[in-house]
C-alpha cells in the first residue's frame, strides 16, 4: 500500500499499517523534497496506476481535497489492534483508527476519518467524513459530528451534543451545547469564537453580547409544547391555557383567578372595560412607567392623569396622587380607576395608596407587568388592586415569548375578561355579538412555554436578585453611585431589572459615560422609563407632582439583570462599571 503523506502523522500511520500486517510500497509527498522516510522510499507524485492507498495527513481539508482528486484508488482502512471497537460499529474506507482508542456501540464512523491515539467514542454517535477526533478527546453517547470537523484534544463533547460541518473545536474544550457549521469553540464550556458564515455570525453575536434581560428557558417548555402539537392544540385556548393560568393562581396566592392574555398591553385595556372606563374619562397613572401602562387609556378614549415617583421605591408617590384626586373632583371629574406599576420589580408604597383610593372609592389596577415574584409586606404584587396585569413579553423575569395576563379576584370577573379576549360570543349556536370583543387570548403553545417558565420562576427570582448582590458589591464604595434597593423589609423585589442612579457631583461621569462606555463592549444597558408625562404623546395630560420622576430619568440607567449571564459577562460588566466609576478599584467574580 501507499501512504500519502510523509508528514508525523505519516510516521505514526506507519506503523499502524505495519501492525496491521499491511506493506508498504512508498511514502507519496508532493512537497517533502527527502527521498526516504523511515525506511520507505518518497515519491513526489502519485503513481499512474492503480493502487491501495491510505491518506496519512491530519488536516481535514487537505485530505478532503486529495481524494476530490483521487477518487479512483482503493482506499484502506485501519484498526490498531490495541483499538477497542465493538461489533457493531460502522466504519467508512479511508478511516485510521489509532491505539487505545475506544468506540462502543453503534457507532457510525464516515470515510477518512482519523480517530486518533485514546480517543474515545460512546454508543449511538454518528461521525461524518473527514472528521479527525484528536488524542484523549472524549465523546458522548448519541453525539453527532458533521463533515471536516476536528475535534482537539483532551477536548469533552457531554452526551446528545450535534456539531456541525467543518467546526473546530480547540483542545480541552468542554462542549455542552449544540454548535453550528463553521464554529470555532474553545473554553470550558465551550463558547464560539469565531464562525465562518454569516448565519454563525449572527449567533456568535447573540452570544457575545452582553443583552439587559434576555429569555431563559428552563428546559421544560418544549415538552408543554409538544403535547399541544401531539393532542392538535394549536388552536387558542387548550390544556395548556387552563394549566398556565391554574400555575400562576397558585403561585400569587390560590385564592386569585386568572386570564391568559396575548399581552399585558391587553390585560390593562381589559381591566379598563371592566372597571366602566369610557369616552371623556379620566384615569390616574403612574407618569414613570412605560408607555404601555398609560396607551389603553388613550384606547377607551379617556385621558390619563399622571402623577409623579416618591424617592423610596420610584413608584407612584401617594401624597401627589391624593392632591391629583381632590383637584380633579374640584374640576368636575372624579377619576375612574388609578394604574399604579411596581416599577423595575420594586413595590409601589401600596397600604398608602390603597386607603387613598377606598377614601374615594376608587378601583386600583396594578400594573405588575415587572413585578412577578416581588411581594410588599409578604403579599404578592399582582393581587392588591381590584386588578393586575402581569406582562410574558421576551424581557421580563419569565416569558411566553410575548403573552400577559388579568388577575381577577372573582370567577365573574376573570369570565368577562375571557369572553371579551375571544371577541365576545353570545351563547348561541351561530355567531352573534351584543358587544365589541378583541382578540386578546393567550394560544395554547404560548401557555406551553409559560407552564415550563412557572417551573423555574423562584430560581428566575431568586437569579435576579443575586444580580443585584452582585451590583451591590461593586458599587458598595463608589462615590455618587446608588443602586436602586428595598427601602425596608416590608418590600420584596423581584429586581428584575437592577438600576443605578449616578450622581454627576460626585462621581464626576454621567449615566451616560457608562451606557457609552458598556456600548463600546457590547454590553446592553438603557437610560430608565421616560416619564408619561415628559412624552410629546402626552404633552396635554395633566400632571401632578414635582420632578422626582425627571430627576430619576436624568440620571439612572438599567444594567444588564438577566439570570443567563455567565461569569465573563459579569465580569465583562464589572470591568466597564469599575473604569469608569472608580479606575481604582478592583473587582474579581468568584466562581
Ligand atoms: C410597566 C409595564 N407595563 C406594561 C407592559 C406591557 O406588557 P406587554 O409587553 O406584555 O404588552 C410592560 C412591558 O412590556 C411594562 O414594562
Amino acid at each position: 500500500m501507499y501512504l500519502y503523506g510523509a508528514s508525523g502523522h505519516g510516521k505514526v500511520v506507519a506503523e499502524i499499517a505495519e501492525e496491521c500486517g499491511y506493506s508498504i510500497e512508498a511514502f507519496i509527498d508532493e512537497n517533502l523534497s527527502k527521498k526516504s522516510v523511515l525506511t520507505y522510499p518518497v515519491l513526489h507524485e502519485i503513481p499512474p496506476y492503480d493502487i491501495e492507498m491510505l491518506i496519512s495527513i491530519g488536516n481535514n481539508k487537505v485530505r478532503k481535497r486529495i481524494v476530490d482528486q483521487a477518487e479512483q484508488f482503493h482506499y484502506v482502512t485501519l484498526f490498531h489492534p490495541q483499538a477497542n471497537v465493538s461489533r457493531s460499529v460502522r466504519i467508512g474506507e479511508g478511516t485510521i483508527v489509532m491505539a487505545g482508542v475506544s468506540i462502543n456501540a453503534v457507532v457510525k464512523i464516515g470515510k477518512h476519518c482519523i480517530i486518533n491515539t485514546n480517543a474515545s467514542v460512546d454508543h449511538d454517535c454518528v461521525i461524518g467524513d473527514f472528521v479527525h477526533i484528536s488524542p484523549n478527546a472524549a465523546l458522548g453517547g448519541n453525539v453527532s459530528v458533521g463533515e471536516g470537523t476536528h475535534i482537539g484534544i483532551g477536548a469533552n463533547v457531554i452526551q446528545g451534543i450535534k456539531i456541525g460541518k467543518w467546526c473546530t473545536i480547540g483542545a480541552g474544550a468542554v462542549i455542552i451545547s449544540d454548535i453550528p457549521d463553521g464554529s470555532t469553540v474553545v473554553g470550558n464550556p465551550g463558547k464560539i469564537i469565531k464562525s465562518r458564515n454569516i448565519k454563525n455570525r449572527i449567533v456568535e453575536n447573540m452570544k457575545l453580547k452582553v443583552w439587559l434581560s434576555s429569555p431563559h428557558m428552563g428546559g421544560n417548555e418544549l415538552k408543554y409544547i409538544n403535547e399541544a402539537f401531539d393532542a392538535n392544540w394549536i388552536a387558542p385556548l387548550g390544556p395548556n391555557v387552563d394549566g398556565f393560568e391554574q400555575d400562576i393562581e397558585k403561585f400569587l396566592s390560590g385564592r386569585v383567578k386568572v386570564a391568559a392574555l396575548s399581552s399585558g398591553t391587553a390585560a390593562l385595556h381589559l381591566a379598563l372595560i371592566e372597571c366602566n372606563v369610557g369616552h371623556g374619562d379620566e384615569v390616574i397613572c403612574q407618569s414613570m412607567t412605560f408607555s404601555a401602562s398609560a396607551n389603553p387609556i388613550a384606547y377607551q378614549g379617556a385621558t390619563p392623569v399622571f402623577i409623579d415617583s416618591e424617592k423610596d421605591t420610584w413608584n407612584m408617590c401617594p401624597d401627589a396622587l391624593q392632591e391629583a384626586i381632590i383637584d380633579r373632583m374640584a374640576k368636575g371629574k372624579k377619576p375612574k380607576a388609578i394604574i399604579v406599576v411596581h416599577l423595575y420589580g420594586m413595590p409601589a408604597k401600596m397600604d398608602e395608596i390603597l386607603s387613598i383610593a377606598a377614601e374615594y372609592d376608587i378601583p386600583v389596577i396594578e400594573d405588575s407587568a415587572e413585578s412577578l415574584g416581588s411581594k410588599y409586606k409578604g403579599k404578592a404584587c399582582g393581587t392588591f388592586g381590584r386588578f393586575g396585569i402581569l406582562s410574558f413579553n421576551g424581557n421580563k423575569i419569565i416569558t411566553t415569548s410575548g403573552g400577559g395576563a388579568l388577575v381577577c379576584h372573582s370567577q365573574e370577573d376573570k369570565e368577562k375578561a375571557v369572553f371579551l379576549s375571544t371577541q365576545a360570543r353570545d351563547n348561541a349556536p351561530h355567531y352573534q355579538h351584543s358587544h365589541i370583543g378583541y382578540n386578546y387570548r393567550m394560544s395554547n403553545i404560548s401557555a406551553g412555554i409559560g407552564r415550563g417558565q412557572m417551573e423555574v420562576l423562584a430560581d428566575r427570582v431568586e437569579g435576579r436578585r443575586k444580580m443585584h448582590d452582585f451590583y451591590a458589591e461593586i458599587c458598595k464604595d463608589m462615590e455618587g453611585v446608588e443602586l436602586f434597593s428595598e427601602p425596608d423589609s416590608d418590600f420584596y423585589s423581584n429586581h428584575w431589572l437592577s438600576v443605578i442612579t449616578i450622581d454627576e457631583t460626585k462621581a464626576l461621569k454621567t449615566r451616560e459615560d457608562l451606557r457609552l462606555a458598556f456600548l463600546e463592549e457590547d454590553i446592553e444597558s438603557r437610560p430608565i422609563w421616560k416619564p408619561m408625562h415628559l412624552q410629546p404623546v402626552f404633552e396635554d395630560a395633566p400632571y401632578y407632582g414635582g420632578k422626582v420622576a425627571e430627576t430619576l430619568f436624568g440620571n439612572s440607567l438599567c444594567l444588564p439583570s438577566g439570570t443567563n449571564l455567565s461569569d465573563e459577562d459579569r465580569e465583562r460588566i464589572a470591568k466597564v462599571m469599575i473604569e469608569v466609576l472608580s479606575d481604582k478599584k478592583e473587582y474579581s467574580v468568584s466562581r
